[in-house]
């Protein structure tokens, strides 16, 4: 079985806000989004990846580098501009051969993983008693599936026909941005045209296998998921990944600081004279000086909090926050610096990057 990763660019979407660069590399608990999809594969035992890259290849190809961190081999596809999901599998023709394979959007977050996903799969096509699927998707209930893929279930409970973004749904059951193919999948995005916007689309081609004699099958999602393409906010993604972070202290917490509940200080990390009430994340140089850090808050590597407050917040890497009494959920964006300075006449300075909003105490 091999992984392909779709981090390539699609242009169409606003990117969160702070962040100008490729949007699968936005920090999540101070982790980059796509990391945990690479991590994801990692532990399903997958060993080789094609990364499907655009025109923020180089920055990709800077931070995931020959995936050996996770103990993958990691080919780069450049695709040459984002002609859909289903144009993805085309090019990556060659690499794939005709083996299995797991495809994943590199902006999805999953609680759990993919692990059982992959393992279902594999065993469904040992199994030589009944009719083998040539796909597995995954699907989980949505409130708003008008924004989604969107399969619908025949009388026994199989999908039979898959519709991209309905005005009228057949079902509540969005499409996640984990699939798993056999290799007649190519034939199928070989046989399909571009949509009404241009593009591959993969529920075209799913449709193609469905009406070509193929089995699909499904499994539905049961912990949660997040498809941060679609503007999740950043502080929500947040909250939901540092709930289900593995506590570690590898940094430095000196004797008058207190660090309690689900936390992860980095490496070469320091808190000092500081309370740090968890679920929170600091990350890797980072210095906490008289400071308390709340809940669902993640500082990012090469920061400083002094005499500060926060809570509920993200400040990413290398900016600083001092003498500031009260920062509750906030994003902070990178090389930024907030602070309380004596100047007078007294006033409130900014220096405020694009799409930004700050709101003044009153
Ligand atoms: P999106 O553009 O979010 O694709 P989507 O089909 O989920 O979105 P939409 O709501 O418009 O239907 O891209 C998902 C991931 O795949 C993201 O990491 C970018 C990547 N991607 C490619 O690598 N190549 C492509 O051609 C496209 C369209 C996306």
């Amino acid at each position: 079985m091999k992984g392909l990763i779709l981090a390539g660019g699609s242009g169409t979407r606003l990117r969160p806000i702070t962040h100008t660069g490729a949007k699968q590399l936005v920090p999540v608990a101070n982790t980059p989004i796509l990391f945990y999809g690479l991590q994801h594969m990692a532990d399903a035992g997958i060993e080789q990846v094609g990364m499907i890259v655009g025109d923020t290849a180089d920055e990709i190809r800077a931070a995931v580098g020959d995936g050996s961190r996770w103990g993958l081999r990691v080919t780069y596809l450049p695709q040459e501009a984002p002609l859909g999901l289903a144009h993805a599998v085309l090019i990556a023709r060659d690499f794939l051969g005709d083996d299995d394979f797991v495809m994943y959007l590199g902006d999805n977050l999953l609680r759990d993983g993919i692990t059982s996903f992959v393992e279902e799969f594999t065993q469904h096509r040992k199994d030589t008693s009944g009719v083998p699927a040539s796909a597995q998707i995954l699907l989980a209930p949505v409130p708003d599936p008008q924004r989604f893929g969107v399969a619908e279930l025949g009388p026994d409970g199989e999908v039979v026909a898959l519709l991209e973004k309905p005005e009228i749904p057949p079902s509540d059951l969005a499409l996640v941005g984990v699939y798993l193919f056999d290799p007649s999948i190519h034939e199928a995005v070989r046989a399909i045209n571009p949509s009404d916007r241009g593009e591959l689309e993969i529920t075209d081609a799913i449709q193609w296998l469905l009406d070509n004699g193929h089995r699909v099958r499904h499994e539905i999602l049961r912990g949660w998921w997040l498809d941060t393409g679609k503007l999740t906010p950043l502080l929500e993604a947040n909250r939901l990944i540092l709930e289900v972070l593995e506590p570690a202290v590898h940094g430095k917490v000196d004797e008058h600081s207190k660090v309690e509940g689900r936390v992860v200080v980095a490496e070469g990390a320091e808190i000092i004279r500081s309370t740090i009430r968890g679920p929170v994340a600091i990350g890797a140089n980072t210095r906490i000086v008289d400071s308390y850090i709340g809940p669902f808050s993640s500082v990012d590597a090469d920061c400083e909090v002094i005499a500060s407050e926060l809570e509920h917040s993200i400040v990413l890497a290398n900016s600083r926050v001092e003498n500031v009494p009260r920062v509750i959920d906030s994003l902070i964006g990178r090389h930024a610096v907030v602070q309380r300075s004596h100047q007078r006449p007294r006033a409130t300075r900014l220096l405020v990057g694009d799409h930004c909003q700050i709101d003044i105490d009153s």
